[in-house]
């Protein structure tokens, strides 16, 4: 009975912390320069340090795609041209695909998949050899499913997946006024959007709960701190001249 009741302790303690998590939403193309700059420059170099576990980003990588069924397939028409809803699939299917490493317990499977994006955003359109970077950006960061990624951006299970995300994106907005749009705790504003373009992280900061991580402290708050003991010394100092 006592172990019970602390197993449930436990399990209630692991919700709570689980739901400190603020939810993100990145609506963005896989072609698109101001998504690539959104997430190579400004999300993944913020998420390296203890700030990634207060977020859970929502991948959505669809943008002002159009799409239409075809029979039983899905056809689609992407802003920057066919590579782009090539590249779209293959972001649609790493989102489903990659999982934990369960022999390396730093490369979760919401790591492995910043990275892994960050890296296929970060070449942008001229692909090296006209070569897609999938097969490359995979090795670089520990993803051993590119075979299963690859078969599934070239098959109806990457049109099928590709379109729950363009079913998420029109229902969210149709069409997408701006790509990349952010949306944080599901809900769109369009002055956190600038914001989080901009700063990124002192945004995200805004949203964590307190207590918040040591990293969204202002850096001139302890600046100010130690300034006290020298603004006393000053005071001091002039009492005596006077
Ligand atoms: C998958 O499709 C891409 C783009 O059309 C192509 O370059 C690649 O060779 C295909 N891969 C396989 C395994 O069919």
């Amino acid at each position: 009975m006592k172990q019970q009741v602390v197993g449930i302790l436990f399990a209630l303690v692991a919700i709570s912390n689980a739901a400190v998590k603020v939810p993100v939403t990145i609506y963005y193309e896989s072609l698109c320069p101001d998504s690539a700059a959104l997430i190579t420059e400004k999300i993944h170099p913020v998420l390296q340090d203890e700030l990634k576990e207060h977020v859970d980003i929502t991948w959505v990588p669809f943008g002002k795609s159009e799409m239409y069924t075809q029979g039983a397939d899905v056809e689609f028409t992407c802003h920057h041209g066919p590579n782009e809803c090539y590249g779209n699939k293959v972001h649609a299917c790493a989102i489903n695909i990659i999982q934990a490493n369960s022999y390396q317990a730093e490369f979760t499977r919401e790591s492995l998949t910043l990275d892994f994006i960050t890296c296929l955003m970060k070449v942008g359109k001229n692909f090296p050899d006209n070569v897609y970077p999938g097969a490359k950006c995979a090795r670089e960061n520990h993803i051993n499913t590119w075979a299963n990624i690859e078969t599934c951006a070239n098959s109806t299970e990457g049109s099928k997946l590709l379109q729950e995300q363009g079913k998420m994106t029109n229902a969210f907005q149709k069409p997408l006024t701006s790509v990349p749009t952010v949306v944080f705790k599901h809900v769109f504003d369009n002055d956190v959007q600038q914001m989080a373009l901009k700063d990124f992280k002192t945004t995200l900061c805004g949203y964590i709960m307190e207590p918040k991580p040591k990293t969204c402290m202002p850096v001139n708050s302890a600046a100010g701190l130690s300034f006290i003991p020298f603004l006393g010394a000053a005071l001091y100092a002039v009492s005596r001249l006077v």
